[in-house]
């Protein structure tokens, strides 16, 4: 198992894993790593994935200079290698939003984890990452993303999920798939908190979408987040989806 590297912005590398046997096509599982005096590692993947992940990083930085990890919702591709990541970085500090660490992160991490309130800015030292609460989108209570002001890079966690081994960057549609991807697992939870909560991040005009599963995107950010917000929008509207 390989996990390849590139750079997507400036000092933001994606690390990608693609497990061929997930799904009718493989499946990538990204992890982004923000390059700052105080490095941090946004998702973990899964324990399985830690030899793998865990080199990747080592091959940009020291990995005992990891000093923060954070991830979107508890589930095991963002944050299955947690506590491997905390045992081969001592100094690194697991960050949440205030309900991911009441529900877990204050009983499971083992160490105490560092609670961001929603919008806290954390200086990492040359960047600088936003916590969003985004509670249930993509999906579960404690969701939040993380949007890096300096290069204008929104953590997208899994929206825009994509199936395939597709190029890293791209200019081009990342929502077509992303809208099939959908139809096909249903993976968000539509509620009508979910466009308004979709055009809050459009609001931000991000120049690169980092995107768990798939490519990442580069270029006007905010147009493929209206879209999408539209699309769920339409998805409520038209009551539940069929499974594809
Ligand atoms: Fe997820
Ligand atoms: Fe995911």
């Amino acid at each position: 198992m390989d996990t390849r590297v590139d750079e997507i912005a400036e000092r933001i590398y994606r690390l990608s894993t693609f497990l061929p046997a997930v799904g009718p096509k493989g499946f990538t599982f990204n992890q982004f790593l923000v390059d700052a005096e105080q490095p941090l590692l946004f998702h973990c993947g899964q324990r399985a994935l830690f030899p793998a992940v865990s080199k990747a990083v080592a091959s940009l930085i020291d990995l005992r200079r990891l000093r923060w990890i954070a991830f979107s919702h508890v589930e095991s591709d963002e944050c299955g290698a947690l506590n491997e990541f905390l045992a081969a970085a001592p100094e690194a500090t697991v960050t949440h939003g205030a309900i991911g660490c009441a529900i877990w992160l204050n009983d499971q991490a083992p160490r105490p984890p560092r609670a961001l309130a929603n919008d806290e800015v954390l200086d990492l030292g040359g960047r600088r990452v936003r916590r969003l609460d985004t509670p249930h989108v993509p999906h579960c209570w404690d969701a939040g993303l993380m949007f890096e002001e300096t290069t204008r890079t929104l953590f997208c966690s899994d929206l825009f999920t994509h199936v395939g081994d597709p190029r890293p960057l791209t200019e081009g549609d990342i929502l077509e798939p992303a809208m099939a991807a959908e139809s096909q697992f249903g993976f968000t939870g539509v509620t009508p908190a979910t466009g308004p909560t979709i055009r809050r991040l459009a609001a931000l005009e991000p120049r690169t979408l980092a995107v768990m599963h798939g490519s990442s995107f580069t270029g006007d950010g905010a147009a493929p987040l209206e879209r999408l917000a539209g699309f769920y929008e339409e998805r409520l509207a038209k009551g539940p989806a069929p499974r594809g």
